[in-house]
């Protein structure tokens, strides 16, 4: 059976472009394969290590957002990177074959320490950010991994050093990870960019109806439409791309790009009907996060299994990394 594994950085709530890109499919996932999801705080540590105060917190969010979107524990394994110390071990043996020039070449790194220039990154262990990703991928062994675009040079980074480990000792122990490129829609912000945080321009899994409505209702549409009357363009309008997720009323999205070319509706019009749309998928997805929220025992009980049933599989993995290092346990 196939291995999926795929992660994200405990930074915060989670917004609807978490949803529409990755969480939609990951959900999808858990029935076909082996599924490892992982709140990975060590690769959080690796930018934000000078204040780790949210980290905890930050990664009940991200696991209450991940079982309230459908992320279902008894058919995957979700659990915190930390608490499966096996992910470090891997990482270790990586790091020794993993050449200094790969690793500086790597485009995100030089990204990364050019635009986020108030935190000091230019440490050993932020340098070592694709090593430790490659380390999560492999230690399951997992050949499938759905991530963005903007990943793709770390799962490269991936495969060579599966590569390189397998041909230096001689034995196939990993498997070359390959991306799962799923369907990402365009979910754009409030103001038409790119969603997220730190634009200030999202819409958050989390956040209540009422605060989902007031970001829609002043949400950026295409700038042409200035009067009620003005024509607009579907394609220039963030609003649009939000329908096209939510949006499940064949006719309405017949009407509303129509609309929009033709002034025959307004922007407050088309916004009331995604509003219902998001109202509808979000509402549920709610219910299931407040249940989830009081119940602390139940959530611990989540990461300890999901915890259990990595380290399993982890362990039989790193008894074989020792066996070809020759580092005989005792
Ligand atoms: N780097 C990924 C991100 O920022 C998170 C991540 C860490 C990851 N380890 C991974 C993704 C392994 C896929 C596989 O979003």
């Amino acid at each position: 059976m196939d291995v999926v594994f795929s992660a994200m950085r405990p930074t915060g709530r989670l917004h609807l472009g978490h949803m529409a890109g990755a969480l939609t499919n990951w959900v999808l996932f858990q029935d076909n394969y082996d599924c490892y999801y992982s709140i990975v705080d060590w690769h959080a540590l690796m930018s934000d290590y000078a204040d780790p105060s949210g980290l905890a917190l930050n990664s009940r969010e991200v696991l209450l957002d991940w079982l309230s979107v459908g992320l279902d524990p008894e058919k995957c394994a979700i659990f915190i990177q930390s608490h499966v110390t096996e992910h470090i071990e891997l990482h270790m043996a990586l790091s020794m074959i993993a050449p200094l020039g790969w690793l500086e070449r790597n485009p995100t790194y030089k990204d990364q320490i050019l635009n986020l220039r108030n935190k000091d990154l230019s440490t050993y262990g932020f340098l070592g950010y694709p090593v430790l990703m490659a380390s999560d991928i492999l230690v399951y062994k997992a050949n499938k991994v759905p991530v963005g675009e903007d990943q793709s040079a770390h799962l490269e980074i991936s495969r060579e050093l599966a590569r390189r480990f397998n041909n230096f000792y001689g034995r196939n122990v990993f498997p070359e990870p390959e991306t799962l490129l799923t369907h990402y829609p365009k979910i754009p912000g409030t103001d038409g960019r790119k969603m997220s945080k730190s634009y200030g321009n999202s819409l958050d899994i989390a956040d209540e109806i009422p605060v989902l409505d007031k970001k829609i209702r002043t949400m950026m549409t295409d700038p042409a439409r200035e009067r009620r009357t003005d024509p607009g363009d579907p394609n220039k309008c963030p609003v649009w791309d939000l329908q096209k997720f939510f949006n499940d009323d064949e006719s309405q999205m017949r009407e509303i790009p129509a609309g929009c070319r033709t002034a025959s509706i307004g922007c407050i019009d088309c916004k009331k009907m995604l509003i219902a749309h998001v109202t509808k998928r979000m509402t549920p997805i709610h219910e299931r996060r407040a249940k989830f929220a009081g119940r602390d025992d139940e959530l611990a009980d989540i990461l300890a299994d999901g915890a259990k049933k990595a380290r399993d599989k982890a362990g039989r993995t790193m008894s074989e990394v020792y066996d070809v290092l020759n580092m005989p346990k005792q």
